[in-house]
């Protein structure tokens, strides 16, 4: 059995993660770009205390603007190499490729509707160059990346106003890009709002009185915005197709102990359902409303909301997928991923960062979320991160990465043999770029080795590892 000609090969990158020139051509600042490099100062730094923003840290960040590193603000400089870089993906063999846009080069201020024409030719340069190579590009148009005046003028997500003000700018680039682009992305894992309430709803932990309340009323205008986005989308453009997108948490329960079943059952339900049945089905479900109630959470939400909910549902869902973790009432031994902290199972192998492999993980969540939703499922992000050795000649013998995709594929051609209607596998990611959370060059995830430290010292060259020609030859015979 093969993949059909219109399987999406392709793979997935975001602007802060890339593009760096922060500050040019009229961009403003975003909540990546006040991100530190932490473990320089501190190599024992959690990811839960880095993924964290608080005042100090806000303070030590501007106060400090020109003396600390921050690597997001440099990225691989996507934004000036992205002719030579999209010429290495097209050789690759892809035909579709992920990026995000960013609201702070689209619209600087946030809240004057000023269109920042610059902003928007540097997006259709990069769109047409894509297009150049027959890739076709797939917008997200928010990739943890908050406009800084968001945080500084509306304190986040957890104001409704921003729902309008974030509708204003999807609509300019829904209408600039309404011929070039077909798959839309408005939110990239919207749970984060929950797990990391920085990146994903831009608050800062200690303004907040009740944090888990905080997030999960920006959540609530997240939800809003994703489907006015959606409503709007659909006038600009009938054919567009709009996604939500997910970090996927599929988890088992550590026996068949009861107690351990229903535990996963609601952790489940917490970490990935709430998401989809919102976006999905349009319906806030039980669970959630008596979890808010135990748990002293009220949230303003209003009829003509439940309404906009309830009318405009994606038309696919998109998901990352890096592992597996497993739940049981009694401790068991944790590793922390990007958002959350996970419980391990020893059944696994894992990566330098303690993150476990599981591909058949990923054949069990694509069956999963397809038999809950019956929705076409585009794995958005699957990859992983290792610490890669550039040879003194130029290259990466990274068979390790090569495995892993190499299960993971199979374990996806094993999921459509079961009958999901998966449509595409993004990699994450195809070149090497900065660690959404920890900031870091060194954890790497590309099939093109980027020549930059974690620092920012280096060539910034390009080379092409083993995993490079192997998913080339791979993907040419699907
Ligand atoms: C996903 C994000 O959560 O995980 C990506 O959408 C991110 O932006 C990826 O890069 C891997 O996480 P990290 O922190 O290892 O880069």
């Amino acid at each position: 059995m093969k993949f059909t000609k219109y399987f999406l090969w392709g793979g997935s990158s975001s602007a802060p993660q890339t593009e760096g020139a922060y500050n040019i051509d009229g961009k403003s600042l975003t909540v990546a770009d006040l991100k530190y490099y932490e473990l320089v100062l501190d190599k024992k730094k959690t990811i839960s205390e880095i993924k964290k923003m608080t005042n100090s840290k806000l303070r030590n960040a501007l106060e400090n603007f020109n003396e600390l590193y921050f690597p997001k603000r440099l990225g691989i400089n996507f934004y000036n190499t992205y002719k030579e870089d999209i010429k290495l993906l097209s050789e690759l063999g892809i035909n579709s490729f992920r990026i995000s846009i960013s609201w702070a080069r689209i619209i600087p201020n946030c809240d004057d509707g000023v269109v920042n024409q610059k902003g928007l030719e540097f997006y259709r340069n990069v769109i047409m160059e894509f297009k150049k190579y027959k890739i076709e590009p797939i917008i997200t148009l928010s990739h943890f990346d908050l406009p800084f005046k968001i945080v500084e003028k509306y304190g986040g997500w957890k104001n409704k106003k921003v729902i309008d003000l974030f509708i204003e700018y999807a609509k300019v680039v829904f209408k600039e890009f309404k011929n070039e682009i077909t798959y839309w992305i408005p939110f990239n894992e919207i749970n984060a709002a929950l797990f990391s309430p920085w990146v994903g709803a831009g608050l800062i932990i200690d303004n907040e009185d009740n944090i888990l309340q905080s997030s999960y009323i920006s959540l609530h205008n997240l939800f809003i915005a994703n489907s006015k986005a959606i409503k709007i989308a659909k006038i600009i453009n009938s054919n567009f197709k709009i996604g939500c997108m997910i970090a996927s948490f599929p988890s088992y329960p550590i026996n068949s102990k009861p107690d351990n079943v229903i535990l996963n059952q609601k952790d489940q339900q917490l970490k990935m359902y709430l998401y989809l049945d919102v976006m999905c089905k349009g319906i806030y479900p039980n669970y959630i409303l008596k979890y808010w109630k135990d748990n002293n959470i009220s949230i303003d939400i209003k009829d003509d909301e439940l309404k906009i909910i309830s009318n405009n549902n994606v038309d696919f869902i998109s998901f990352s997928y890096y592992m597996t973790s497993i739940n049981s009432v009694e401790k068991t031994e944790e590793v922390e991923a990007n958002l959350i902290t996970l419980s391990k199972n020893p059944f696994l192998t894992e990566n330098d960062w303690g993150w476990q492999i599981d591909p058949l993980g990923l054949r069990y969540i694509l069956n999963d979320l397809w038999d809950r939703y019956n929705l076409p499922l585009l794995i958005a992000e699957n990859g992983v991160g290792f610490k890669d050795d550039l040879t003194k000649d130029h290259k990466v013998n990274d068979n390790y990465r090569i495995s892993y995709l190499k299960d993971h594929i199979e374990q996806l051609l094993e999921s459509i043999k079961d009958g999901v209607n998966v449509f595409g596998y993004l990699l994450w990611s195809p070149i090497d770029s900065v660690s959404s959370v920890t900031n870091e060059m060194s954890k790497r995830y590309g099939l093109i080795y980027v020549d930059l430290d974690d620092l920012g010292n280096g060539t910034n060259k390009r080379f092409l590892k083993d995993s490079y020609y192997w998913f080339k030859n791979y993907i040419s015979q699907k």
